[in-house]
C-alpha cells in the first residue's frame, strides 16, 4: 500500500499522472472526472480489447484499469444463445447453456413478444454466467439464399429483421446486460468477408440494408453495435465516420458504443476518428498506435476522449461494474421448456396433403436421413452454442411414444464406422470421409431398404439437413448446397414410391438454417415441414408438431425461389460473375427477395410469408384510420378450422405512382394472433407512420411518401392478400437527411 502511494506521488511529482488521478474511482456520476484522471496510455488501453480468462470460451473483453475502479467486462457470442466452454480445466462443474432456435426460425414466428421472451432467457444466461454483453442479434439482410450466415440472420425484409432484433435486444437487456447488434452493415456474404467492397446505391442502402439496423437501434436501444468486417462503398465500415457517426449517432440517436468485429489491426486512427470506440479482440500494437498518433497530432485527443467517455458510460451499466454475484446456474430446464414451446411457432408447414399431419394412428415410423438421428440444433461458427447434443428427431419421437424401425437406425449408426462395414449396400454409396462430415449411404439405404421398411412401418420421415456456417457461403450443389444432392433426390423418390405403393405416406422434415431447393421434388412427399435448426430441444419440438401436440404457425421470412439463379443478386454473388475482384456490386438494387419476385411476377416455389397450419383462418373487417402521423389499421381474424392455432397477418402497402419506381408492395407492419380456439376471433391492430411509408429519393437525399391513395393489403403471405382497405395521404411527407455513403463505383 505504502509503496503504491509512494509510486503514485512520485508520478504526480514527475507530472506523469493527472492531478485528480490519486483518488478517483469510477462511479456512474463521475465519468468526466475519471476521464480527466486518465493517462493517454490508459485511454488508449480502454479503446482496445484485451484477452480474458474469467469466462472460458467467451469471445472477448474490455480492458480493466484497477487504479480507476474500471473492471474488465466480458463479451460473448452469439445469436442463438450464450457460447462459452461447457467444461473447464480442473473443474468438475459444467457450464452448459441453452441452444435457442436460430434467427431464421425466430423470424418465421413473426412474434415479437416471443422474441422478447427468448431474449430475456438468453440474457439471463449471460448474466448468470458472468458475462456483460451478448454479441447478438445478427440482422443482416438475406440478399442471397447462399450467404453462409443466413441462419443467424432474420430475413430478406428489413422491417421484419429490424423488429425481431429490437424486441430480442429489449429482452436480453431487461437483465441488465448488453447486446451488440451486428454486423453493421451489409455483411450479407461470407466470401472475402474481411476485404470485399459491397457497392450499394444510397437508396438501396437506406431502404434495405440500413433500415433493419435503424429500427433495431431506434426501438431496441442496444448498448453496442458491431461494425462489420467488409468495406462499404469504399472504406471499411469500421473506418467510416459517415456510417458510424453521421448516420448512426447523429441521425438515429444511437448513444452506445461501436465495437469492431473480431479484426486485427487496421487503420486504428481512422477507426477512432470514425467513432468506432472499441477494437476487438484487440492487440498492443493498436494501443501504441493510438498513443503515438495523439502525440504526433494525427489523432485529436478529442476523438479519443469521445470514445473513452462512451466506453465508461457503457461500463457503469454492466454487471461487472455492479459487482453482480453470478450463480453459474441459470435455470436451464425452464429455458429448455421455452425452446420446446417456441420452436413450433417458427416451424413452417410447407405442404400437408390429405391432412397427412398431424400423424394419425401412426405407431412406428421409418426414419430416413442421417440427421433424423443427429438433428442439427444450430449452424456452424460463432453462432453455434456449445451443447452436448440436441435432442434428435428419433429421440423426440420415442419420447412421444412413437417407435422407429431399429434396423434402419442401426444402419445409420454403422455408417459412422464405415471402415468396419463391408456389405454391398454401403460400398455402393457415395459416402465420403474426406468431406469432413459423415456422408451417409442415403442412396443405397433407400434403394435397398425402402420396400422392406414400408412393410415394417406406418409412415416414413425423411430428414434433409444441409449445414451452413460462418466464414463460407453455401455452394449451389453438394451436401452443403442450396440444391439437394442426387442421393437425397433419389432417396425421396425411392422412399415415396415404395410407401405410396404400400398405401402409406411420407413426410419430409427440413433441418436447415435457410432456404433450400424444393421445386423439383416437392410433389413427391405428402407433407413437408421446414423445421430450421430449432435449438437443443429440436427432436422434441419437431415431434410435438408431427404428433399435433403443437400446431405450427411459422411463415417464411424469405422467398423460396424455384432456382437460386432466379434471384437477381445471383449474378453478382458473391462477386461479379466470372471475376474474383473482391467487389460485390449490388446491381440488383432493391430487387431483393419478394420486392423482386412479387413485382416481376416471377414464379417461386414458396412465396415470402407463406406457411400452412393445422387449422384455417378467415380475415374480415379491414379498416384503416388516418392518424396524426400515418395511419392505424385493424383486421379481424377468425379460426375457422377444427383445432386451436395462431395466425400471423402481414400488412403490405402499395404506394401511389410517384417519381420513384417502387416494388409492387412492401411489408409495412405485421401482427400475430394469440392462440385462437376453433371459432374464436381476434382483432389485430397495426400502426404505420408516414416515415414508414416513405421511399428514399437519393438525388434529393430525402425520404418521401407521395400524397395520394395507398392500398393497404392484409396478407396471409405476399401472394395471398385476403382483404384490403385504403389510406389517403393528403400532403406529401418528406424528410431531408445527410448526403452520405455515396458508392465509390458505378452501379
Ligand atoms: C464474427 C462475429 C462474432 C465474433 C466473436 C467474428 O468472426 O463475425 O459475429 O461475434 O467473431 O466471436
Amino acid at each position: 500500500m505504502k509503496i503504491r502511494s509512494l509510486f503514485i506521488s512520485t508520478l504526480l511529482l514527475a507530472g506523469l499522472l493527472p492531478a485528480a488521478a490519486q483518488s478517483v474511482k469510477l462511479t456512474a456520476g463521475n465519468i468526466d472526472a475519471v476521464l480527466k484522471a486518465m493517462t493517454l496510455e490508459e485511454k488508449a488501453r480502454l479503446l482496445v480489447g484485451e484477452r480474458q480468462t474469467k469466462v472460458p470460451g467467451a469471445a472477448g473483453a474490455t480492458a480493466a484499469i484497477p487504479r480507476l475502479g474500471i473492471p474488465q467486462t466480458i463479451l460473448s457470442d452469439g445469436p442463438a444463445g450464450l457460447r462459452i466452454n461447457p467444461t473447464r480445466k480442473d473443474d468438475a462443474q459444467t457450464y452448459y447453456t441453452t441452444a435457442f432456435p436460430v434467427g431464421s426460425l425466430m423470424a418465421a414466428t413473426w412474434n415479437v413478444e416471443l422474441a422478447e421472451q427468448t431474449g430475456k432467457a438468453m440474457g439471463n444466461e449471460v448474466l448468470q454466467y458472468g458475462c456483460d454483453v451478448l454479441l447478438a442479434p445478427g440482422l443482416n439482410i438475406h440478399r442471397s439464399p447462399l450467404c453462409g450466415r443466413n441462419f443467424e440472420y432474420y430475413s430478406e425484409d428489413p422491417l421484419l429483421a429490424g423488429k425481431m432484433a429490437a424486441y430480442t435486444v429489449r429482452g436480453i437487456q431487461s437483465n441488465g446486460v448488453g447486446t451488440s447488434v451486428k454486423h453493421f452493415a451489409v455483411n450479407s456474404q461470407e466470401t472475402e468477408r474481411t476485404s470485399v467492397n459491397e457497392v450499394v446505391s444510397k437508396r438501396t442502402l437506406r431502404e434495405l440494408y440500413l433500415r433493419n439496423f435503424e429500427i433495431a437501434v431506434r426501438e431496441g436501444h442496444p448498448w453496442t453495435v458491431m461494425s462489420s468486417y467488409n468495406r462499404l462503398n469504399g472504406p471499411f465500415t469500421q473506418e467510416n465516420r459517415q456510417l458510424l457517426t453521421t448516420l448512426l449517432r447523429e441521425e438515429w440517436g444511437f448513444d452506445g458504443i461501436v465495437m469492431t468485429d473480431w479484426t486485427g489491426t487496421r487503420n486504428t486512427v481512422a477507426q477512432v476518428h470514425a467513432g468506432n470506440d472499441l477494437m476487438e479482440p484487440g492487440n498492443n500494437e493498436q494501443v501504441t498506435q493510438i498513443v503515438e498518433a495523439v502525440k504526433a497530432g494525427t489523432l485529436a485527443m478529442e476523438d479519443v476522449d469521445i470514445c473513452v467517455k462512451r466506453i465508461l458510460q457503457y461500463i457503469v451499466k454492466t454487471p461487472a461494474f455492479r459487482g453482480y454475484k453470478y450463480s453459474n446456474r441459470p435455470d436451464l430446464e425452464a429455458h429448455a421448456r421455452l425452446v420446446r414451446e417456441s420452436a413450433p411457432e417458427g416451424m413452417v408447414l410447407l405442404k400437408n396433403e390429405n391432412a397427412t399431419l398431424p400423424m394419425q394412428g401412426v405407431k412406428t415410423v421409418a426414419l430416413f436421413g442421417a440427421q433424423s438421428y443427429a438433428t442439427l440444433a444450430c449452424g456452424l461458427g460463432s453462432g453455434c452454442v456449445n451443447i452436448a447434443a440436441a435432442v434428435s428427431l428419433a429421440r423426440g419421437l420415442s419420447n412421444a411414444g412413437i417407435n422407429h424401425t431399429a434396423d434402419l437406425s442401426d444402419l445409420y449408426k454403422m455408417g459412422r464406422d464405415f471402415d468396419d462395414a463391408h456389405n454391398k449396400m454401403l460400398q455402393e454409396s457415395n459416402w465420403d470421409r474426406a468431406a469432413g462430415r459423415t456422408q451417409y449411404p442415403e442412396l443405397a439405404i433407400s434403394r435397398y431398404l425402402a420396400d422392406e421398411q414400408a412393410k415394417k412401418s406406418d409412415l416414413a420421415i425423411i430428414t434433409i439437413a444441409h449445414e451452413a456456417g460462418e466464414g463460407w457461403d453455401r455452394p449451389i450443389e453438394g451436401w452443403r448446397g442450396f440444391n439437394l444432392t442426387a442421393d437425397e433426390l433419389d432417396m425421396i423418390k425411392n422412399v415415396t414410391e415404395a410407401y405410396h405403393a404400400a398405401g402409406k405416406k411420407v413426410v419430409v422434415v427440413i433441418n436447415s438454417g435457410s432456404v433450400m431447393e424444393t421445386a423439383s421434388w416437392k410433389a413427391r412427399p405428402d407433407a413437408i415441414l421446414m423445421a430450421w435448426q430449432p435449438g437443443g430441444e429440436a427432436g422434441n419440438a419437431i415431434a410435438d408438431v408431427l404428433t399435433g401436440k403443437a400446431n405450427p404457425s411459422g411463415k417464411l421470412p424469405m422467398t423460396w425461389p424455384i432456382d437460386v439463379m432466379d434471384h437477381p443478386s445471383s449474378m453478382n454473388f458473391p462477386t461479379r460473375k466470372g471475376t474474383n475482384d473482391e467487389v460485390s456490386l449490388h446491381e440488383e438494387g432493391l430487387k431483393v427477395g419478394y420486392r423482386y419476385f412479387d413485382t416481376a411476377r416471377k414464379e417461386v416455389s414458396y412465396p415470402f410469408g407463406y406457411g400452412l397450419s393445422y387449422t384455417t383462418f378467415a380475415y374480415s373487417k379491414p379498416q384503416v384510420k388516418a392518424a396524426k402521423n400515418g395511419f392505424t389499421a385493424t383486421v379481424t381474424v377468425k379460426n375457422t378450422g377444427k383445432v386451436a392455432g395462431k395466425e400471423s397477418v402481414q400488412l403490405y402497402v402499395s404506394a401511389p405512382k410517384g417519381k420513384l419506381e417502387k416494388p409492387a408492395k412492401e411489408l409495412r407492419a405485421f401482427a400475430k394472433t394469440r392462440r385462437l380456439a376453433p371459432g374464436e376471433s381476434q382483432t389485430l391492430s397495426f400502426t404505420v407512420s408516414s416515415y414508414g411509408l416513405a421511399s428514399f429519393d437519393e438525388a434529393a437525399n430525402r425520404w418521401i411518401a407521395d400524397a395520394g391513395q395507398y392500398a393497404v393489403l392484409f396478407g396471409a403471405n405476399v401472394e395471398d392478400i385476403r382483404c384490403q382497405a385504403a389510406f389517403t395521404l393528403k400532403k406529401a411527407y418528406t424528410q431531408q437527411v445527410n448526403d452520405i455513403l455515396q458508392p465509390d463505383q458505378e452501379l
